[in-house]
């Protein structure tokens, strides 16, 4: 190992700079509580990978009632409802008439940027383009982080708490024992394509459309770059595709007697999105507490996986305000079933959402019929309706 490191000691150590990890920072500092985040990734490198964009009305309000930033509501767009749409006819499902509740469209991007900037503005410590992270004591009252910066000094963070909000491919996660640790795991025969476009909205709310040829999404990022996704082989190459083939697939799924057509423009990204569901049980090893990606991931359908996360933290952080205040351990060692009852949840509804929108290649015409059935069955009754909405504006916690 050779050099020294230097020690730093901090309540809360947090392994992951993302939304999760920077929002936990956030709030602990809002009480008081000290904290260190330690990323992997720069910052630009998290400020420019394309995710979700749609939040939930419980996120927004961690956002702006939490003090972070109003950008949501200035930049952001309101959406009162999406259109499901399938046998060429959309049916909209009026998320303010069903349940009083809305979704703000504002990409992943921005969350990160404004939680990213609050941060700074309010001193908080957050190493990016850290290296050889290492997670360790986890079952002492010191649990402890050890990384090389990224000028190349060595560090160990020591801390009362230790938060691994590293995502899917993170190294707190993998280091619970794996006879510690029940992994939940699915995948689907399913991928999505997604694309990035210079042209202006194609509808004024998100389009969910269920097709023979399999689901697309029509989605949006502001008035002149639309989001939109098809589902595809989870082997297909992004790159095999030209803008013509890609245009007239679209086009194809979303293809009705009403003539809805797509407005079309350059496209500049080009993705694949593989879909898994997977969830580790419990949350928590020892001095450990994981929270949104590293705990667990959801298919995109429904756009619950950030949503998910700041719901963790939202728990997360109620736990270790009162531990920090009364040295009680009962809500830290409450965490993993109240966030896991959450995510099962949300698991479940993506899940439905997934299987209900997509088309399986071995689909027989039982299967095709069997599932417009489903989808009918959805937007004819006003529960049925009603069970959408509610899951997808976000369950009150
Ligand atoms: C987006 C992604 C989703 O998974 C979804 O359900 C809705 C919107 C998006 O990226 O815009």
């Amino acid at each position: 190992m050779g050099a020294a490191r230097t020690v730093l000691k901090t309540k809360v150590g947090i392994v992951g700079g993302g939304p999760a990890g920077l929002m936990l920072s956030h709030l602990l500092a809002g009480a008081g509580i000290e904290s260190i985040v330690v990323e992997k990734r720069d910052y630009e490198t998290i400020r420019t990978t394309h995710r979700a964009g749609i939040l939930e009305h419980g996120s927004v309000k961690m956002l702006t009632d939490g003090g972070v930033s109003n950008r949501v509501l200035t930049d952001g767009h309101r959406h009162e409802g999406i259109d499901l749409r399938f046998g060429g006819i959309s049916h909209r499902i009026d998320f303010q008439d069903l349940v009083g509740e809305s979704v703000w469209l504002y990409p992943q991007n921005e969350v990160f940027v404004d939680l990213a900037a609050a941060r700074a503005r309010d001193g908080g410590d957050v190493r990016w383009a850290v290296s050889g992270t290492e997670v360790l004591d986890l079952t002492t009252d010191t649990p402890k982080i050890r990384f090389t910066d990224a000028e190349g000094a060595g560090f160990e963070i020591h801390c009362d708490i230790l938060v691994g909000a590293d995502g899917s491919q993170g190294v707190c996660r993998r280091a619970i024992p794996a006879e510690q640790r029940r992994e939940n795991f699915i995948e689907y025969p399913f991928a999505w394509f997604g694309i990035l476009t210079e042209a202006p909205p194609s509808a004024p709310e998100l389009v969910y459309a269920n097709s023979d040829r399999g689901f697309a999404l029509i989605s949006q990022r502001n008035d002149t770059i639309q989001r939109m996704y098809f589902q595809a082989d989870p082997t297909e190459n992004p790159d095999d595709w030209t803008e013509e083939q890609i245009w007239e697939e679209l086009q194809l799924r979303v293809d009705g007697p009403d003539g809805f057509e797509l407005k079309r423009g350059p496209i500049f990204e080009k993705t694949l999105l593989k879909f898994r569901s997977y969830v580790c049980e419990p949350l928590r090893y020892g001095g450990l507490f994981l929270a949104g990606d590293a705990g667990h991931t959801v298919p995109p359908t429904g756009a619950k996986g950030l949503n998910l996360a700041l719901a963790d933290v939202q728990v997360l952080f109620e736990a270790i305000e009162s531990f920090h205040a009364t040295s009680e351990k009962d809500l830290l060692d409450g965490y993993s079933d109240q966030a896991l009852a959450r995510v099962w949840r949300a698991q479940n509804f993506s899940y439905w959402m997934t299987s209900m929108l997509h088309t399986r290649a071995d689909a027989g015409p039982f299967e095709r019929k069997r599932a417009l059935g489903e989808l009918t069955g959805v937007v004819a009754s006003r529960h049925g309706s009603a069970y959408l909405a509610e899951g997808y504006t976000g369950w009150p916690s």
